[in-house]
């Protein structure tokens, strides 16, 4: 077929020469209003699939080549034409282009390098099983760079906990002093909340992983194209089991968005607790100064923009979740083409992680603990409360009863405004005789963090345990194809 024979006729008052290269178009009498080309034209979005479209288009001439439909040197001509192509593309070649798509323009920069010969490259396939395809081969490589940010922000969480296994920090619930942790606890929370993102990811791109190409627009292909064969070529797991749900599967993106939205709302956490650690009120930490921002009227100010940003990234990728199940929810069975919004969706959350991540890294890399504010916060009786009903469980009183006892004691310092160390023995029988039964109780922040012993706690040992296993955990690859 001649390539003009693909366009269709112009429309009035466009001279012929003008005409656009279009995959389509032989059973129209005029090309597409200019508004419709705009809405429809996905290129400023997709020419970054560009080298996976000349990947997966050369593992398809090799197909067709040993299916017969090409013959050997047409195949040759076909591969070398689509390697310079990649090699213009490389070189910003085409940057003007306004092409409906990438598949069009990559296509019609194989016609400027192999002539006609670019027409039989298109046999047996469509884009619907040509973009699924491309956007996968994407999506590993992207969740690939997902999970070095993730492991490089996981090994500096480590390393900052190595470095403040022996600061001591109240842990708050509700916003209000819980009990004394080590700073490192506190680091290793998020360490594993960003591991199990990096799990979930890992399950994804199993999923991610399988080969639409040969479903052809809706029915599978007409030639005997090896899929298998294309699989290894293009190094999937596995082979789609059915064309119809091959072209019109886009679960995986929605999977990737939520894998997304969920690392970026554990983000979101660590930064909102570092945004109030590092305040003038708690004071625990110094932010790096490069990771901070002035006010362009208070002098005195160091806002933690970066930090603020992660939180409030957040938000879109929140809104990308419930936006990709939106786009799919009502499609009818098929390819339609609400599905060309699944990729503004995806680059989108994955560019948002890729800015967000390295920033919070560098951010959690330069914060330097401050042991004075630390200390002060830790030496809050109020702290050590569940320590004291502990001592007295251990004498013998029930916990509930231990619990009374203690409550009794802290209000009582509370009104005679003195610690509950400060108040004479008399007090601390009154609150229980127990107290008096042997020494009286003593108990510290450091006391506290070291009696939880068991794994997952507070304990120095516990504390470098969870370390341990945390480089353990980050050693495990993603890549699970
Ligand atoms: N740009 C389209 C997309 O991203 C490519 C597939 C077009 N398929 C079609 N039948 N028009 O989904």
């Amino acid at each position: 077929m001649a390539e003009s024979q693909l366009h269709p006729v112009p429309a009035a008052g466009t001279p012929p020469a003008a005409a656009p290269h279009r995959l389509w178009g032989g059973r129209f009498s005029v090309g597409p209003a200019p508004a419709l080309e705009e809405l429809n034209r996905s290129l400023p979005v997709d020419r970054r699939l560009w080298a996976e479209d000349i990947q997966g288009s050369r593992a398809w001439v090799e197909a067709l080549a040993r299916s017969g439909v090409l013959s050997r040197p047409e195949a040759r001509a076909l591969d070398a034409g689509l390697v310079r192509v990649a090699e213009r593309l490389a070189a910003g070649d085409a940057a003007d282009a306004d092409d409906e798509d990438i598949h069009t323009l990559v296509e019609r920069l194989l016609y400027e390098e192999v002539g006609d010969l670019a027409g039989k490259l298109h046999t047996g396939r469509s884009r619907n099983d040509q973009v699924a395809t491309d956007f996968r081969l994407w999506a590993l490589g992207a969740g690939e760079r997902l999970d070095q940010e993730l492991r490089a922000l996981g090994a500096t969480l480590l390393v900052q906990a190595e470095q403040a296994i022996d600061l001591v920090m109240p842990a708050y619930t509700h916003l209000r002093r819980a009990q004394p942790v080590r700073v490192a606890h506190w680091l290793l929370s998020h360490f594993w909340a960003l591991e199990r993102d990096r799990q979930r990811l890992a399950d994804a791109l199993v999923r991610v992983s399988v080969l639409p190409l040969g479903s052809g627009a809706i029915a599978g292909c007409a030639f005997p194209v090896d899929r298998t064969l294309l699989k290894e070529l293009l190094g999937f797991r596995a082979v789609s089991p059915n064309s119809i749900d091959a072209v019109a599967d886009r679960d995986w993106v929605c999977e990737l968005i939520f894998v997304a939205a969920m690392t970026g709302t554990h983000l979101s956490r660590m930064a909102e607790d570092l945004i109030l650690f590092s305040s003038d009120e708690f004071g625990f930490v110094r932010l790096p100064e490069a990771f901070t921002t002035g006010s362009s009227l208070m002098p005195q100010k160091r806002n933690p923009d970066g930090l603020e940003l992660a939180r409030g990234k957040a938000a879109r990728l929140v809104g990308d979740v419930a936006a990709a199940l939106a786009m799919l929810k009502g499609l009818p069975t098929g390819y339609n083409k609400d599905l060309q919004e699944d990729k503004t969706l995806l680059f989108g959350a994955v560019d948002t992680l890729m800015l967000v991540l390295p920033a919070t890294r560098q951010t959690i890399e330069g914060m330097e603990w401050q042991d004075g504010p630390l200390a002060r916060a830790v030496h809050d009786d109020g702290l050590l409360a569940t320590d004291l009903a502990d001592d007295l469980v251990r004498r013998g009183v029930p916990f509930r009863e231990a619990h009374g006892a203690v409550g009794r004691l802290l209000r009582r310092a509370e009104r005679d405004g003195v610690p509950p160390g400060d108040l004479p023995d008399a007090a601390w029988a009154e609150a229980h005789p127990a107290f008096l039964a042997g020494p009286r109780p003593r108990v510290s922040p450091e006391q506290s963090v070291q009696a939880r012993a068991v794994p997952g706690g507070t304990a120095r040992a516990a504390v470098l345990d969870q370390i341990a296993a945390g480089h353990a955990s980050l050693a495990a690859d993603a890549r699970r194809r």
